[in-house]
């Protein structure tokens, strides 16, 4: 049983800024680890090159043991399409489209057919506590409503693994728990790994792990207990 996904050695320097400067990191199934640290510590280097988007000058990526940090730029975003789902701080959504299309987008990009993709879609409208919220687009949402349905987003291509920077970053305290035991619980229920970015210790503690990231290098690490 190897991880889901790993970095061994991870490396990125910007100029004489060393972003990361060494990193190993591994999640498996179902596991969820948050990253914590100052800004401008390496947390969304770290996750962009978890993520395949960051190429590393140093040290690999590898998903389900397979190198991906070597891949073309085809192949690596096709496989990011169909096996990693993201969630961002907020604006992601495109603003023109009812919320069911925008959770059905990435299956759509896959090929699947429109009526099928938000069929597929809805089934995550349930769980989110987002019923009846399907037409709005979202400029009708709240922000917490608005990260749900990017969480629907992300899960909808069932990925093996989910990335969220900063996911409650836009949002009060109430609906960052809220949105967190969303986040944790739906990624949980699809078998995904986790890999997630906060600044705030009460979101993190939601997470099975938490890396602390300082100057692009861990510096700490601490393992919960999830209820
Ligand atoms: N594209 C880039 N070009 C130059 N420097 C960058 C770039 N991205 C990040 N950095 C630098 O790398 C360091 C880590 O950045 P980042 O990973 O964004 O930190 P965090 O997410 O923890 O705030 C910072 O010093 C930042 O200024
Ligand atoms: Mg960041």
């Amino acid at each position: 049983m190897g991880a889901v996904l790993a970095g061994h050695g991870l490396v990125k320097k910007y100029g004489s800024t060393t972003a990361l400067g060494g990193v190993d990191v591994e999640v498996g199934e179902r596991d969820s680890l948050a990253i914590m640290g100052p800004s401008g510590s390496g947390k969304s280097t770290l996750l962009h090159t978890l993520a395949g988007i960051i190429r590393p000058d140093d040290g690999q990526v590898l998903l389900r043991g397979e190198r991906i940090d070597s891949l073309g730029e085809n192949r690596l975003s096709a496989l990011r399409r169909k096996r990693f789902g993201f969630v961002f701080q907020c604006g992601q959504l495109l603003p023109e489209l009812p919320a069911e299309e925008n959770v059905a987008l990435p299956l759509m990009l896959e090929g699947v057919p429109r009526a099928e993709a938000v069929a597929r879609g809805r089934r995550w409208f349930a769980p989110l506590g987002l019923e009846g919220l399907e037409r709005r687009r979202p400029g009708q949402l709240s922000g917490g409503q608005a990260q749900r349905v990017a969480i629907a987003r992300a899960l909808a291509v069932e990925p093996d693994v989910v990335f969220a920077d900063e996911p409650t970053g836009a949002l009060d305290q109430r609906t960052s728990t809220e949105v967190v035991q969303l986040l944790t619980f739906a990624t949980r229920e699809t078998g995904a790994a986790l890999v997630m970015v906060t600044h705030d210790a009460d979101v993190a503690a939601h997470c099975g792990r938490v890396l602390q990231v300082r100057d692009g290098r861990i510096s700490g690490y601490s393992q919960f207990t999830i209820a």
